[in-house]
């Protein structure tokens, strides 16, 4: 499993985001990536309404001195489901304890789904599609545009649980139980393609190991070149303040710690699940996951079942496959990659 290396290749990235406060860091995983060419960022609403996800956007964007990456906002709502947010997973702004200052930069004037067509049809078959929320936006750009899985080189996807319960439900992971319509539909229209073009699916089995600790950010701090190093904990004050000295480092610590106080609360342990910034990571360097083929559908109409992500591993369906999924990595090799990227690229972020 290997990361591949700056400078040699880039890939030219489209984000489509509810960030959120992993959606935060697979965001400065890629601006700290000079294998990544960042097209531009497509809104979802999911963990925050999509007009916050894109504040959030135009807000880390101006801290890392990015602004020039175009945001577009997308759709308010699923296509069929009711909107539901988790504020008490990600924080009121979906940026945990982090306190941005308000972006002067706009959103984009385009539409996220003209963002996804326009830019597959710019670049056609080079373009990797990094879904880290809810599928409504690509969803409702293919039923626009219904070559743009042809016109994409591939999409790496956040969602979906198989052999591993769910976090939303018992067996549905958020993205796809925020729209589960939204997700089946982008899954049948990359049926038959060949696996090389398959959406790459990053499900709970496996981003769930990606076990971020406080150790991990301390890490980063001094890959950074911050002071002091701090070393969160469970029995800190409630919302306490990072004072370390890097600017980037400041915020990160700030909004982790909220994802660390959640998962403590829901008897995870003092930890953060990085599912973003691995599949952030995957879409870079797709050789640090081993991979399965299946053809994967979304139950829709179950009582307890709905938004259940189904793979059929053996052709029982007679269908053809449309998903190569992650089945396995090496989370401490993800960890010493994000450290070293992260930590270089904020030594570089001006002080405040
Ligand atoms: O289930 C985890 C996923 O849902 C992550 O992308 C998180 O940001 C939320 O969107
Ligand atoms: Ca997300």
């Amino acid at each position: 499993m290997t990361f591949t290396r700056a400078a040699t290749s880039t890939t030219p990235l489209l984000m489509d985001v509810d960030t959120g406060i992993d959606d935060s860091l697979a965001l400065i995983y890629l601006l700290a990536s000079e294998d990544a060419e960042i097209l531009g960022i497509s809104c979802t609403a999911g963990n925050v309404p999509a007009r916050q996800v894109g504040i959030n956007n135009l807000a880390w964007l101006e801290l890392c001195g990015r602004s020039g990456i175009e945001v577009a906002l997308g759709a308010e709502v699923p296509l069929l489901a009711p909107l539901m947010t988790t504020e008490e997973t990600h924080g009121p702004q979906g940026i945990g304890y982090a306190e941005l200052p308000a972006p002067q930069s706009k959103f984009s004037t385009r539409h996220a789904t003209q963002l996804w067509i326009e830019t597959a049809r710019a670049r056609p078959g080079e373009v990797t599609g990094l879904i880290t929320g809810p599928l409504t936006n690509l969803a409702l750009a293919i039923k626009l545009e219904p070559e743009l899985p042809h016109l994409l080189k591939r999409i790496v996807v956040m969602g979906g649980a198989f052999n591993h319960p769910g976090n939303t439900t018992p067996c549905s992971e958020w993205n796809v139980a925020v729209d589960p319509e939204a997700a089946k539909l982008v899954f049948d229209a990359f049926s038959g393609l060949p696996p090389e073009r398959q959406p790459v699916i990053c499900p709970l089995d496996v981003t769930e190991t990606i076990v971020m600790t406080p150790q991990h950010l301390a890490r980063l701090a001094e890959a950074a070149g911050s002071s002091p190093i701090e070393l969160p904990g469970p029995d800190d004050a409630k919302g306490l303040r990072s004072q370390t000295s890097n600017p980037l480092v400041r915020q990160l610590i700030d909004a982790v710690r909220f994802y660390f106080e959640f998962h403590a609360e829901h008897e995870q342990g003092y930890i953060s699940h990085l599912h973003d910034p691995f599949a952030a990571a995957v879409a870079l360097s797709p050789g640090i996951a081993e991979t399965r083929e299946a053809t994967v559908d979304v139950e829709l109409t179950g009582t307890l079942s709905r938004g259940a992500t189904i793979a059929d591993w053996h052709g029982l369906w007679g269908r053809p496959s449309n998903a190569q999924i992650v089945t396995r990595t090496d989370p401490e090799a993800f960890f010493n990659e994000l450290i070293r990227r992260v930590g270089d690229f904020a030594r570089h972020i001006l002080a405040e």
